[in-house]
């Protein structure tokens, strides 16, 4: 039996905290800086919570910091047992933060996109794992296989990578959804009218090389379609700016075909 305690109770926090749940092994105790959501997700799993470093329970195997990037240093500088094994689940920030926090440490970077409220089967999701030694290793191993099919081992260079392009494939493309949703709103129409496009486009990008199935105005070079765009957007300046960055970003990857 392996008990879990998580350390903030925001998106992140309360799907590992269920999954950790649904794989038998129990969440213990949450923590949160503020007690609200603390009492939400302990009352879902069963457990206890507090907003208070110092209550903590010593008893766990796994502390698990899922708190905001900026907090996750000053958090692991308050987490009161040097002998307990604490991870980040951060794309970006580098795991040698939490030497401060305990001598084990590690990350469990989930690579998916989580939002409190809707649900995702976890099963799916790649978990990538760094460790401070041999024994962490281990029990992250361990732990991590239990949740996941799909585990891999990555240090913090290359993790940030995996988060700077899982910002291009995830948050900047979902921007431009919410964008495309509110030129459609503009104009009273509905936005599922674009769900099998955006099935499709996801869908042809991972069965071929996403520079092989580029399509539109741009990679066609129509300049007579892109200023027809472009003058339609003109009430809207930051998405008539947009469109041109991103239109001029397509053509130059194709000049020379
Ligand atoms: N969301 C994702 O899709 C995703 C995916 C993979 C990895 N991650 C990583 O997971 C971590 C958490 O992301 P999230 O989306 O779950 O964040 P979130 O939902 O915005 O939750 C933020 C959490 O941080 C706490 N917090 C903020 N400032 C704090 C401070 N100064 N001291 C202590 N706690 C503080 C918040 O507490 P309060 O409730 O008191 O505000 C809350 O529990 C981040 O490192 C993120 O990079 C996120």
């Amino acid at each position: 039996m392996k008990d879990i305690v998580i350390l903030g109770a925001g998106n992140v926090g309360t799907h590992l905290g269920k999954a950790f749940h649904e794989a038998g092994m129990p969440v213990v105790q949450v923590y949160n800086r503020t007690l609200g959501p603390a009492n939400s997700l302990a009352e879902l799993l069963g457990c206890a919570c507090t907003d208070n470093l110092e209550d903590l329970t010593g008893k766990a195997s796994l502390y698990v910091i899922t708190v905001t990037d900026d907090a996750i240093g000053e958090v692991a500088a308050r987490f009161p047992f040097r002998d307990r094994l604490l991870v980040h689940t951060s794309g970006t920030t580098n795991m040698h933060v939490l030497k401060s926090g305990s001598a084990q440490y590690g990350v469990f970077y989930p690579l998916q996109t989580f939002s409190k409220e809707i649900p995702v089967d976890f099963r799916k999701v790649p978990l990538c794992l760094e460790a401070s030694d041999t024994s962490c290793r281990d029990l992250l191993e361990d732990i991590a296989g239990k949740l996941t099919g799909r585990v891999i081992w990555i240090d913090s260079e290359k993790r940030r990578f995996i988060h700077v392009a899982a910002v291009f494939a995830c948050n900047f493309v979902n921007h431009m959804y919410h964008l495309a949703e509110e030129i459609l709103r503009e104009h009273d129409l509905p936005f599922d009218l674009l769900q099998p496009l955006i099935e499709e486009t996801a869908r042809k990008a991972m069965t071929d090389n996403p520079g092989n199935v580029q399509t539109g105005p741009a990679r066609r070079n129509n300049l007579e379609v892109i200023r027809a765009h472009l003058g339609m957007l003109s009430a809207m300046p930051a998405f008539k700016e947009l469109y041109g960055q991103i239109s001029d970003s397509i053509r130059k990857k194709y000049a020379s075909d």
